[in-house]
């Protein structure tokens, strides 16, 4: 220990001298000491020749692998909850900065990018992905490094088919970041958010302890359950409620390519209807379009048989025009392998798979009155002005509006429609303009554009899971002017009326503030 504090006090000097070559080298040099002598072996510093594999193994927005943005000292990937508390406990000794990565799908890097102030670590989770499911009571233990994909395989795997888990679709997301921001699904009309079926966690907080619900305190596992990732400390891993799903549910997938204006017509029926359908009926729908056409293609989950989800939907949404060819029994985890894209089973457990790394920009909106016609057929048009561009609509209603808005900290419950989220997503050979920046400002004058048919009260709504630099950023240099106060900007837009006892939760766990990112909730200034 005494050596360590010797390297420390050295170190800061060093580091207020200028960013040199040696600075780096030190800073190197005293991590790899510190995490040796704790055991922690494996683990990636600039000049290993693993380290560029390891690093850009997790990265989905290629946006954030250009040259000009800063990149970690190390990469290190604990494996058990000990080498993850001696690998935070080394980054904070040593004054470095920490980016828990769980799966990377952060939309703004935030888990493997930093703003340049000071050097960091990235601490890659991937290792640590052990699932352990509890058939006796439905829960079950899940490390935070575990890809979704990976726990709805051991759940289905272990519980025969007979219980699942309500949480996104895409398999490569962790349920690191993804539990710690809401965690939004098929199921989630039936079951809620992920962050809801959320029982226990075990947290790493910032004085190095090892907490669980019970010694965390309440406010705290409040927080964690929704308020963001990267704010509080690092989870090690969630304790999770399963749910009951029946041996066969139906999927179907139809899309419906047209003018704009029939799409519309389509679109503007779907917002009445898809809030309101049972609880076990869930229908979303995705958008693109070209100058002539708009495409639309409709994703369809009822947890039953496809002749009971037919006539439903033919009685209530007869304009869909959905046909029994367009629809197929399966599993639940055969409907989540359709429904992430992906082609077999053991590709949940695949974390390369989809492999098309893209560069993308995304913002959200929430919808509590319906667009009227001539809005949807006005976004289409905007849609059709950008190729790369499609957006996602997801329903709420059903458990999501019986939840209260503060039961965690995601807030956007009843009365809500539905999510809105927009995209434009490129790849490197259409990459000309550097960092995308025609398609990026494009996507901002969009979301102008749609300001005047979403949610604006008391704030226009954002969902934290969709993370969105636009909204704004925290300055961590210089001294702190009431940053919690600067932070209600963006801070409000995610967790509403919430907002405050997340200030609270973040003062009483870290209030020096370690655990930090651009959008990370700030503690109330000593
Ligand atoms: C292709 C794709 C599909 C998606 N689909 C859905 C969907 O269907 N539903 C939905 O709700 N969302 C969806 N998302 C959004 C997704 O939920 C968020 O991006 C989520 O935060 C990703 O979690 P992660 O662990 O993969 O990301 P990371 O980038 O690893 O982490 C995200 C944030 O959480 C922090 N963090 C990570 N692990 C921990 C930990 N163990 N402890 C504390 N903090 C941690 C990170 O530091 C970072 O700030 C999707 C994203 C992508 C890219
Ligand atoms: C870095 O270290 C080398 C050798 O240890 C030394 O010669 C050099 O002057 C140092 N550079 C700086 C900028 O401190
Ligand atoms: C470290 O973890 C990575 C990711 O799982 C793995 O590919 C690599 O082989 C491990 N390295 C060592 C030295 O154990
Ligand atoms: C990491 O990704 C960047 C950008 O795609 C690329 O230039 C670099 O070669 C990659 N490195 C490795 C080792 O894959
Ligand atoms: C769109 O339709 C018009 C009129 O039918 C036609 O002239 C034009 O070529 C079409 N554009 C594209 C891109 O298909
Ligand atoms: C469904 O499609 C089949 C085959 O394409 C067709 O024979 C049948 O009439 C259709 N049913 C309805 C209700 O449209």
């Amino acid at each position: 220990m005494k050596l360590f504090l010797l390297l420390v006090s050295y170190f800061v000097s060093v580091t207020n001298a200028a960013q040199s070559t040696n600075t780096t080298t030190t800073i190197t040099t005293s991590l790899t000491s510190c995490l040796v002598s704790a055991n922690v072996h494996n683990f990636s510093t600039a000049t290993s020749s693993s380290y560029n594999h390891l690093l850009n193994f997790s990265i989905r927005n290629l946006r954030f692998v250009d040259p000009a943005v800063a990149r970690p000292v190390a990469v290190v990937l604990p494996g058990t909850k000990h080498q993850l508390r001696s690998a935070v406990v080394c980054c904070i000794n040593l004054l470095l900065s920490i980016r828990l990565r769980s799966g990377g799908h952060s939309y703004e890097g935030l888990s493997y990018t930093a703003d340049g102030t000071n050097p960091f670590v990235v601490v890659d989770l991937m290792n640590l992905n052990r699932v352990r499911v509890n058939l006796a009571d439905s829960t079950a233990w899940v490390e935070s490094g575990t890809t979704l994909g990976e726990v709805y395989y051991a759940v289905a795997d272990e519980s025969g088919g007979s219980l699942a888990f309500p949480a996104g679709s895409c398999s490569t997301v962790g349920s690191g970041g993804h539990i710690a921001g809401g965690g939004f699904g098929f199921l989630s009309r039936k079951y809620g958010l992920a962050a809801d079926n959320v029982l226990d966690a075990v947290l790493i907080d910032s004085a190095g302890r090892v907490l669980d619900r019970s010694t965390m305190g309440e406010d705290v596992f409040w927080a964690i359950r929704g308020g963001g990732g990267g704010s509080w400390g690092a989870i090690y891993a969630w304790k999770l409620r399963l749910v009951p799903v029946p041996d066969r549910v139906t999927t179907c997938q139809l899309s419906r390519s047209m003018p704009s204006r029939p799409v519309a017509e389509l679109v503007h029926k779907w917002q009445h209807v898809s809030p309101a359908l049972p609880d076990e009926l869930y229908i979303s729908v995705a958008i693109s379009a070209t100058v002539n056409v708009t495409n639309s293609r409709f994703d369809v989950q009822f947890l039953g048989p496809i002749s009971r989800a037919v006539p439903i939907l033919a009685r209530r949404f007869p304009e869909l025009g959905l046909n029994e060819s367009d629809c197929a029994e399966m599993s639940w985890v055969e409907s989540a392998v359709r429904f992430a894209g992906l082609e077999s089973k053991s590709d949940l457990t695949d974390r390369t798979t989809p492999s098309g790394k893209i560069y993308f920009k995304s913002k959200s909106d929430y919808v509590r009155v319906p667009v009227p016609l001539a809005g949807l057929v006005g976004a289409f048009n905007w849609l059709a002005k950008e190729p790369k561009s499609y957006i996602i609509l997801d329903p709420y209603g059903g458990t999501m509006d019986r939840i209260p808005s503060h039961d965690v900290p995601f807030p956007h419950r009843r009365g809500n429609l539905y999510g809105i989220q927009y995209s434009v997503a490129w790849t490197k050979e259409e990459e000309e303009d550097g960092v995308g920046y025609e398609h990026i400002a494009w996507l901002r004058e969009f979301y102008e554009y749609m300001a005047r048919y979403v949610s604006k009260e008391p704030t226009r709504a954002a969902y934290v899971n969709y993370v969105d630099l636009d909204l704004g950023v925290v300055d961590w240099s210089g001294p702190d002017r009431d940053r919690a106060g600067a932070a209600r900007v963006w801070g409000e837009k995610y967790f509403l009326g919430n907002y405050d006892r997340l200030v609270r939760a973040k003062t009483a766990i870290d209030p020096g503030n370690v655990f930090r990112h651009q959008q990370s909730i700030p503690p109330l200034a000593s």
